[in-house]
């Protein structure tokens, strides 16, 4: 069944806690499809562990509608939510509409997701008139890694935190169907998620959220380097890639790879006449 923004918000209302990882290609999503993960995050961190920059300012709208079609051709029943990349929605409404349309049209996305509260109200708005689901995203908002100073947990002091409810409550109110809550002190999350009639799905903000996204090479160990303190490795992919590249090295040396199991062969007849032809 293809999970939509009614099942999110019936999965907020029944307790049944909301699955989301990200995703940027489509072998990807077709297992987290079969595993049946509720929503797929065609994430702008795509911008790290797919294209190797040190951020996800520098994304397009191209590299989100390349990644998210290739997703939306992989999954069949998660509910894929495309990111709305840096500059694509700050400017104007107007390129807010066109941007989420471009998403939905030519990547195939279910939903958009944008970071901001009140300040992209606007924008969220005109997206839900345009019939396209919004999520937001409130806290640690990677897009506003500069204005932050870095990547630091937020909404740690009382008027921050009071900022924080007030952006999620005008969020909800500016029609978002869910929202990302990440970075933020879990207590604050459950006071949101209590707040709140749509599903929150928290990375970094505790389990009192109506759900959690992983950025799934953190969850496989295939991030090399740091990784902040909210991940948790589920099963080492890394280690199982690096197993099966040395022994491809390995074999290929050798000469044990590839054996008959692997190569075709010809008729005999056939290859005593090239023989003959080619001395
Ligand atoms: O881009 C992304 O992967 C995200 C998640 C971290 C929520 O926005």
């Amino acid at each position: 069944m293809k999970n939509t923004i009614s099942t999110l918000l019936k999965q907020k209302q029944s307790g049944d806690r909301i699955t989301m990882l990200t995703a940027y290609d489509s072998t990807t999503a077709a297992i987290m499809d079969e595993c049946g993960v509720n929503a797929i995050l065609v994430g702008d961190s795509l911008g790290m562990v797919m294209l190797g920059y040190e951020n996800t300012l520098p994304v397009t709208m191209e590299d989100m509608i390349h990644h998210t079609a290739a997703v939306s051709r992989g999954a069949r029943n998660a509910f894929i939510v495309a990111d709305m990349p840096f500059m694509s929605y700050q400017t104007d409404v107007r390129d807010a509409v066109i941007n989420a349309g471009r998403l939905v049209k030519e990547g195939g996305a279910n939903a958009v997701k944008l970071e901001g509260g009140s300040e992209v109200c606007e924008q969220i708005q005109s997206i839900v008139n345009a019939s396209i689901p919004v999520v937001a995203h409130l806290g640690l908002t990677p897009q506003s890694v500069n204005a932050f100073g870095g990547f630091r947990v937020q909404g740690r002091s009382l008027d921050k935190a009071r900022k924080l409810i007030n952006d999620a409550l005008e969020i909800q109110e500016a029609g978002a169907c869910a929202v990302v809550l990440e970075g933020i002190p879990s207590k604050l999350a459950e006071i949101i998620t209590q707040k709140l009639a749509i599903p929150t799905i928290g990375i970094g903000a505790g389990s009192g959220c109506d759900g959690q996204v992983l950025v799934y090479q953190d969850m496989l160990g295939l991030t090399a380097g740091h990784t902040p303190k909210f991940v948790k490795c589920f099963a080492d992919a890394g280690a199982l890639i690096r197993k099966g590249i040395l022994e491809y090295i390995s074999e290929t040396k050798s000469g044990a790879f590839p054996s008959e199991e692997h190569t075709y062969s010809a008729e005999e007849d056939v290859i005593s006449q090239l023989m003959k032809e080619c001395g």
